[in-house]
């Protein structure tokens, strides 16, 4: 595999890492094994995937490892019976791991909580109880809507426990964003905070609420539960609203975990695709939790003395996976950070790494970049040699980014596991291993039983070295198992290429089978990692009475890889200025959260469409970036 000549050429050159003997020697996957794992994976993929899933508990096992008779629907381990929550929580309590930390919390005002296997299993089932007794049943949906809490965890777990449906919304989204997924999930039961601390300030959350429970053209929510954080004085609503430590008093620490199918969901997770709204993906039970408890321990090779640190939201996919449940699945420790990375000054990851001895820490290159920035004397002031394993996420780190945290956060020791994965993959698709000779900038390979391919729009897949449409061939065990109410959504990732899964990404493949990514290729843009549909964007735009049309493209930002950019056509009656642009910019902030960060407005009295009407956002892109605007015979040049 990848120990051949012309990457021992390569080594020659500064760019490619060789991991350290101490590491491999200690990987839990050692070069042997893994070059096994790849020919048993290509020769036999579920024999594969059914070992990986053999690794947890069931309560009955699978008729057979995957159904693949409706194409594009599959369906793994049909007829096993599980709950993730049994194997994150309910297990961990029989074993040596009772009394092991499951979770560290540190607020942003520095307020520790921790927990033990057997406090979080014990608190997970005070919730279950309080919830089913409130009348929350087995596919119900619950929108949690908080800031990184252990009542976070607590509630996702707790909603698995009983087979109620999670989706948790990241606190970054307001008014219209929040209020199209409540109504979206048509959720009986919403999880929230009085506030959080972020950044030095008190945000708060129930009060912003109230105003998008209020409107009578959302028929959702019957209860509301509120965790008190920040100790705001919130208004309860006496129908529906009830303090979470009201509802817990009084319930058993021992609650019965329901038994549920592998293919029924879990949570729905919104993200935003090429449609013009956000699409509610669901993960299911068995597969899911196979896929992420594989991954996490080849990839970030998991020991159970780690402290790992997963810097995402739980309210997004990459917090879902490895902040809650991966980490908790392996029997490790997880640690949870609520507040902002530069508060009070910028070494707080650091602080928090060097006090808790994070051994594994896993973020993006947006918080990377920022840090950076920021030099290597904050570094510097801490002990970071607790840390054995770094990785990034979602975005394209630069080499220079990866250089610097490998070399000033890792001391050029721990290797920086560039993971590319997605909201509907579930689980890490494409990373290197402890094992792998790493290229910074490079997401590595498939991992043993991913089939990825870059293929031409036809289907047929390009030489090295060319771009192309990136794809997975094969069904995986943490892939989505739908679209909430969206069929439609779901089968267009299918049907653009037949018999692939179609990622939306552009990437390349090198001489060495390494993959680029280079971005997205479909109406997308990642805002510090963060997608966001240019649709959404627009649509929100419009919604401003002074805004006739409007068209955003992402453009790139040193920091935060892209920001968005408007274009906008004024309505009869305004008239351009900076001060309108502030306003729509504060809009947007309104209408969709801060993720919806605009960086300009531009006014213009037209956009380009072609003939049939469609904007052509390429074109625009090409003017601002000023690039090739590439074939222009579809403009509408009247
Ligand atoms: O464009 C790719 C980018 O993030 C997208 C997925 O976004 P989301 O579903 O929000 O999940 C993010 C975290 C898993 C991808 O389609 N992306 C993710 N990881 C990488 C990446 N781009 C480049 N390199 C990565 N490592």
């Amino acid at each position: 595999m990848d120990q051949s000549g012309a990457l021992d050429t390569l080594l020659q050159e500064d760019r490619v890492f060789r991991p350290l003997p101490g590491l491999v020697m200690e990987a839990n996957v050692n070069p042997q094994e893994l070059a096994a794992a790849y020919r048993q994976a290509a020769q036999d993929p579920l024999g594969f995937w059914e070992s990986a899933a053999l690794e947890l508990e069931w309560f009955r096992r699978w008729d057979k490892v995957l159904d693949e008779s409706a194409p594009p629907h599959f369906s793994w381990f049909p007829g096993a019976r599980c709950n993730i929550a049994h194997n994150a929580l309910d297990r961990h309590t029989k074993t040596g791991n009772k009394h092991r930390l499951a979770l560290i919390w540190e607020g942003e005002p520095g307020d520790i909580r921790k927990f033990t296997y057997f406090e979080l299993y014990r608190a997970v089932n005070k919730l279950a109880g309080a919830l089913r007794s409130l009348g929350v049943a087995k596919g119900d949906r619950v929108v949690v809507y908080m800031p990184p809490l252990p009542e976070t965890v607590i509630s996702m777990l707790a909603c698995a426990k009983i087979g109620a449906v999670h989706c948790v919304v990241f606190p970054g989204f307001t008014g219209k964003a929040l209020k199209e997924r409540l109504r979206d999930a048509r959720a009986k039961c919403l999880i929230t905070a009085d506030g959080f601390y972020r950044n030095g300030r008190v945000v708060p959350l129930k009060a912003s609420l109230d105003e998008v429970l209020a409107g009578d053209d959302l028929d959702a929510v019957d209860i509301c539960v509120v965790v008190r954080r920040a100790n705001l004085d919130v208004e309860m609503h006496a129908a529906r609203d009830v303090w979470y430590d009201d509802i817990v008093r009084h319930e058993k620490p021992e609650a019965p975990t329901e038994v549920m199918s592998a293919n029924d969901p879990l949570f729905l997770l919104y993200t935003s695709g090429a449609a013009g709204k956000p699409k509610g993906v669901v993960h299911s039970h068995g597969g899911y939790m196979v896929g992420v408890h594989h991954t996490l321990n080849w990839v970030f090779d998991i020991k159970p003395t780690d402290i790992f640190w997963c810097t995402a939201d739980p309210g997004w996919i990459t917090g879902h996976s490895y902040a809650v449940y991966a980490p908790l699945l392996a029997g490790t420790t997880t640690l949870l950070y609520e507040g902002h990375p530069l508060y009070p000054q910028a070494d707080r990851m650091w602080h928090i790494t060097a006090k808790h001895g994070v051994s594994a820490l896993y973020t993006t290159p947006t918080t990377i970049r920022m840090l950076m920035r920021y030099g290597n004397q904050f570094p510097r002031q801490h002990d970071l040699t607790s840390l054995r394993m770094l990785g990034s996420v979602g975005e394209p780190i630069n080499p220079e980014a990866w250089v610097w945290f490998y070399q000033t956060i890792g001391r050029g020791e721990c290797p920086v596991m560039d993971t590319w994965w997605q909201t509907e993959t579930g689980q890490i698709m494409i990373a290197p291993m402890p094992v792998s000779l790493i290229k910074p900038g490079s997401v590595n390979k498939p991992l043993p039983g991913i089939e990825a391919d870059i293929v031409d729009r036809s289907g047929a897949p390009v030489p090295p070295g060319k771009g192309g449409l990136l794809v997975i061939r094969r069904p995986w065990p943490g892939m989505m198992h739908s679209v909430w109410n969206d069929e439609e959504a779901y089968l267009a990732c299918w049907n653009r290429i037949p018999g692939c899964y179609l990622a939306g990404d552009v990437a390349r493949r090198d001489e060495d089978g390494y993959f680029w990514m280079q971005g997205r290729a479909d109406e997308v843009i990642n805002i510090a990692g963060h997608r966001l549909g240019t649709a959404e964007l627009e649509s929100a735009l419009v919604s401003h009475r002074a805004v006739a049309e409007a068209a955003v493209i992402g453009v790139p930002d040193k920091i935060k890889g892209e920001l968005a950019k408007a274009f906008v056509i004024l309505r009869e009656g305004f008239e351009e200025s900076d001060e309108l642009a502030r306003e729509l910019r504060e809009h947007m902030r309104r209408e969709l959260g801060p993720v919806a960060e605009l960086k300009g407005v531009k006014f213009r009295a037209d956009l380009p469409k072609t003939k049939s009407g469609k904007i052509m956002r390429r074109l625009l892109k090409a003017e601002e970036l000023g690039t090739e605007p590439g074939d222009v015979s579809m403009l509408d040049d009247e």
